[in-house]
């Protein structure tokens, strides 16, 4: 199978790293370093076990139409570069092939549909996580389920999918409710992402603080309402001892958005806590925390020139903000080799 991962980064860079043994693998990234590393000496992956590979896979900047033709895209950008991969997929991929979303959040399966067609796209969600150390670098930091969304006349090509993904270590399910899929991973990530961000905390520790706990409790249960109100069939019964087990099984983790505002970018919060604001009011369902949390997100994004942090004496220092290696804005230049998690 030609595949073809637009997002190299710490997702996108697992799966590559993981799928490229047993398939044709071409990553896409914007990140010029990143993929001039992984060129000259492969993709570097620390495993779970802490042991250390190299995986050789091409990795390209701009997909040449011309090149490359893919049975299946991956798509695993942040949301505000759906509607680019999504045209970067339908230059590439083959009559019959497949578009897979693994990104978070809703909206992205739509925005790639109108793009390469609705018999051609489709999505799942991964409870693998991974963290881009350095430019060329990945750390395989959790391994969960994967599942699939086959849409109607998908089946095949999804089941295909699933037993690649199987061989390849992922291990992968199929269903066939996409709402139910999205809405369950939405339900973790409205819990997590924008508390972990706001508070700059790692995931455990949300689950463990009686503070931040209330704040996700009361998140989490405004999106259940959301979904039922909409008529989504959620497949756990209690969402919120969900969410605080991922938190207990990611407890190291930094969620993403909390990596994305530490680098100054910006987040994805319009496809998590803003989304189910959206949402609620589609359907009447108030949501006041979830709204609370997507404008103090805005306002952070907002005011990343200003920031001023402690200096470890009482005093507080405005922190120069500098270019980093990913082209985003960050306060202090941490070597990610040295964190704890
Ligand atoms: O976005 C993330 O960081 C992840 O989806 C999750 C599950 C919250 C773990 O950090």
């Amino acid at each position: 199978m030609d595949i073809v991962i637009i997002g190299a980064g710490a997702m996108g860079g697992l799966f590559g790293a993981l799928l490229a043994p047993w398939a044709r693998v071409t990553l896409c990234t914007t990140n010029t370093e990143h993929a001039a590393i992984i060129s000259r000496q492969g993709l570097t992956l620390t495993s779970m076990k802490g042991t250390i590979c190299r995986q050789r896979v091409r990795i390209v900047v701009d997909p040449d139409p011309e090149a490359i033709a893919a049975d299946l895209v991956l798509v695993c950008t942040k949301a505000r570069a759906t509607a680019t991969a999504a045209r970067t997929a339908l230059s590439v991929l083959r009559t019959n092939g497949l578009v897979l979303t693994l990104q978070n959040g809703l909206g992205n399966l739509e925005r790639i549909a109108s793009v390469v067609g609705t018999s051609k796209a489709t999505a799942g969600i991964t409870s693998q996580a991974a963290t881009l150390v350095a430019p060329g670098h990945i750390r395989h930091a959790g391994d969960g389920p994967t599942r699939l969304a086959a849409g109607p006349g998908q089946s095949e090509r999804v089941e295909a999918v699933a037993a690649l993904f199987n061989r390849a270590g992922i291990a992968t399910t199929v269903s066939d409710d996409v709402d139910s899929l999205l809405w369950s991973k939405l339900m973790v990530n409205v819990g997590i992402n924008g508390l972990a961000a706001l508070l700059r905390v790692p995931n455990g520790t949300l689950a463990r603080v009686p503070e931040c706990g209330q704040l996700m409790v009361q998140a989490v249960e405004e999106a259940v309402a959301v979904a039922r109100a909409l008529g989504i069939d959620l497949p756990y019964e209690e969402q919120v001892d969900r969410v605080r087990q991922v938190c207990v099984q990611t407890a190291e983790n930094r969620a993403s958005m909390l990596q994305d505002i530490l680098k100054g970018k910006a987040t994805e919060i319009d496809v998590i806590n803003g989304a189910i604001v959206a949402r609620g009011e589609e359907a009447g369902v108030a949501t006041p925390v979830n709204l609370l949390i997507t404008q103090l997100i805005k306002a952070l994004e907002a005011t990343v020139d200003q920031r001023i942090r402690g200096d470890g004496d009482g005093n507080h220092v405005h922190a120069p903000v500098q270019r980093n290696h990913f082209g985003g804005r960050t306060f202090f230049q941490e070597n990610p080799c040295n964190r704890k998690n």
